[in-house]
């Protein structure tokens, strides 16, 4: 078989990053530039910062990359991109540059949605097994998708408001912790119990998710307790927040892998390095005999690899865009 590298890169928030994986799964070098450290001064990543500093590291970023992996734009048999859901001013920067690249280098351009990324996170070093359920709990998004083969993609529910992560990172504002916060509200409901009486998240028979309500939730009896000069138990709140989100997307994915009659479970997005989340899900897909594939952590949050990854499925089934590619902030996973 020939081998196919495929260069990804990735910069639709606040990492900038690029790698290049053989045929879809065989990791040769990845670099990623994370700029969490000015935006958490700021308590979020602000846009305007995170695209000038995708302008000024892409080209180190990638220079580093192919000396990594003691190769040249030469042996790269396709360029692949992030195209969009995400920041519009980073995504340009990644779009713009692929673009250059596959013209100077007559190079294919493949489009990559960022989604599609992350669930091809599960194929590094090992291959996907279909059909499958995808859980993608990220910072933008939360879904259920069913995948019948590579690179189709059947939506069969998203949340109807924030994103898992998007609520993680506010109800860590709540507790007075600072940016990302979802990593934090993990750690911290470890040290805590579950006495916090929030509601289960849209607790009904569809397979979308809203978190919102709980997220108001956690506020509402925030203010409460001040108003009564009473301190609010962040650790314990931790957990009670973590137990029902946790609760609920294990419930409902279950569900999905039986309607659907699966037996295996991929994990996809930023919150699947959530402990409680892993350990759920863990403890579900053992009793239910479900194959379980979780990205390493440094898989889990936004990289190239994934990127990549996917970009080699893109491939094989005619995606391919013109030297005209335009980023979008908004689209729908296909
Ligand atoms: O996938 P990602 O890197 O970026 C997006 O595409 O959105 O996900 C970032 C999100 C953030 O909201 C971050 O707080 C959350 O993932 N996150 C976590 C954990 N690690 C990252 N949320 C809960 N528990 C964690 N351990
Ligand atoms: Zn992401």
């Amino acid at each position: 078989m020939t081998n196919t590298y495929i260069l990804g890169i990735e910069s639709s928030c606040d990492e900038t990053s690029v790698s290049i994986v053989r045929n879809g799964y065989d990791e040769i070098a990845t670099v990623v530039l994370s700029q969490m450290d000015t935006h958490a001064n700021y308590g979020g990543v602000v846009p305007e910062i995170a695209s000038r500093m995708h302008v000024e590291s892409i080209t180190i970023v990638i220079e580093e990359c192919l000396k990594k992996a003691h190769m040249t734009m030469d042996e790269i048999d396709a360029i692949a991109v992030t195209y969009g859901p995400g920041l519009i001013g980073c995504l340009l920067i990644g779009t713009t540059f692929a673009s250059t690249l596959s013209y100077i280098y007559n190079k294919p351009l493949i489009p990559v949605h960022h989604i599609a990324g992350h669930i091809y996170a599960n194929n590094i070093g090992k291959q996907l097994k279909f059909p499958l359920i995808a859980l993608v709990v990220s910072g933008g998004h939360t879904e259920l998708v069913f995948m019948k083969e590579d690179y189709s993609f059947k939506i069969i529910g998203g949340t109807l408001d924030d994103a898992v992560g998007e609520a993680y990172d506010k109800v860590a504002r709540v507790l007075n912790l600072p940016y990302p916060g979802g990593p934090l509200v993990d750690k911290l409901s470890y040290e805590g119990i579950d006495t916090y009486s929030l509601p289960l998240p849209l607790d009904d028979n569809s397979y979308n998710f809203s978190f919102s309500g709980i997220k108001s939730a956690v506020i509402n009896t925030s203010h409460n307790l001040k108003q009564r000069g009473e301190e609010l138990n962040k650790a314990n709140m931790a957990c009670s927040f973590q137990n029902r989100v946790v609760e609920i997307l294990t419930k409902k994915t279950l569900r999905a892998l039986k309607e659907y009659d699966v037996h295996n479970l991929i994990v996809a997005g930023g919150v699947a390095a959530n402990s409680g989340l892993r350990d759920s899900l863990k403890e579900m897909c053992i009793k239910n005999n479900i194959e379980l594939s979780i990205p390493e952590i440094k898989y889990c949050t936004d990289n190239a690899t994934m990127i990549a990854a996917a970009g080699y499925y893109a491939k094989k089934i005619g995606k391919q865009a013109d030297i005209d590619l335009k980023a979008k902030a908004n689209d729908e996973l296909n």
